[in-house]
């Protein structure tokens, strides 16, 4: 990328602490989506975690927890990590871009989730380096399209790949952190909750099995 797109990079401090990052990213103004959310939402979790989580933004909840992953979409994930045998405690949680994007239809109404755009995604990932960079994973587990294409390239194909073991393509940025995780991607848990009832568990099902490689993998790496 040789032309200087808008982004997030010059406020990323220059730090492996993921705190001073969690301070920094409320005064970011990388690209529009600050001016309607109530904060930035950051990654949550242990520094020094095995397992790093990618999701897509903030939600409703999210935006006004000020933390990933506590609405729906989180339950049900907490479900299907339960299930997979993972434990949450120990994983580093994250969003592909950190402030909320939505609409609201009529005022007064709740606030309806907008799916970032790749512009927003690629202006919000040097945050998501530096998390990557400070965590230093083994294990990543991304959640759904949004994610899959921020870290794995815009022509990833989520239905075909989910739940391989694949490994982090070259990003070709600056802040690229030098880290070789093993990566699984599978669907976001807010699909599961969006789809047809009748298929529910079945979706469900289908994520658990996804994130048992990503269990398998951890149990590897720890060996
Ligand atoms: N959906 C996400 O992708 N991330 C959250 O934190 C909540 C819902
Ligand atoms: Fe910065 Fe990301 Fe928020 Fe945009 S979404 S203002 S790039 S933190």
């Amino acid at each position: 990328m040789t032309t200087k797109v808008p982004g997030a990079e010059d406020f990323v401090p220059d730090t492996r602490d993921v705190s001073i990052l969690a301070d920094a990213v409320q005064a970011c103004r990388g690209c529009e989506l600050y001016r309607d959310a109530t904060q930035a939402v950051f990654g949550q979790g242990s520094a020094n975690a095995t397992v790093m989580f990618v999701g897509e933004q903030p939600g409703d909840q999210e935006d006004q927890a000020g933390e990933p992953f506590v609405g729906p979409a989180g339950k049900l994930l907490d479900k299907a990590l339960v299930a997979a045998g993972i434990d949450r405690e120990r994983l580093y949680v994250t969003n592909a871009v950190k402030h909320f994007k939505f609409t609201l239809p009529e005022r007064g109404k709740r606030r309806i989730h907008k799916t970032p755009s790749r512009t927003e995604v690629v202006a919000c990932r040097p945050w998501l380096l530096a998390e990557l960079d400070a965590v230093r994973p083994q294990v990543l587990v991304l959640l759904g399209a949004t994610a899959a294409k921020a870290l794995m390239g815009d022509d990833f194909r989520l239905t075909a790949h989910r739940g391989e073991v694949l490994n982090l393509p070259a990003i070709t940025e600056p802040t690229e952190p030098d880290i070789d995780p093993a990566v699984v991607a599978t669907v976001h848990p807010s699909s599961v909750l969006r789809g047809p009832a009748e298929n529910r568990q079945q979706a469900f099902d289908a994520l658990t099995e996804d994130l048992r490689v990503a269990a398998g993998l951890i149990c590897g790496r720890r060996r």
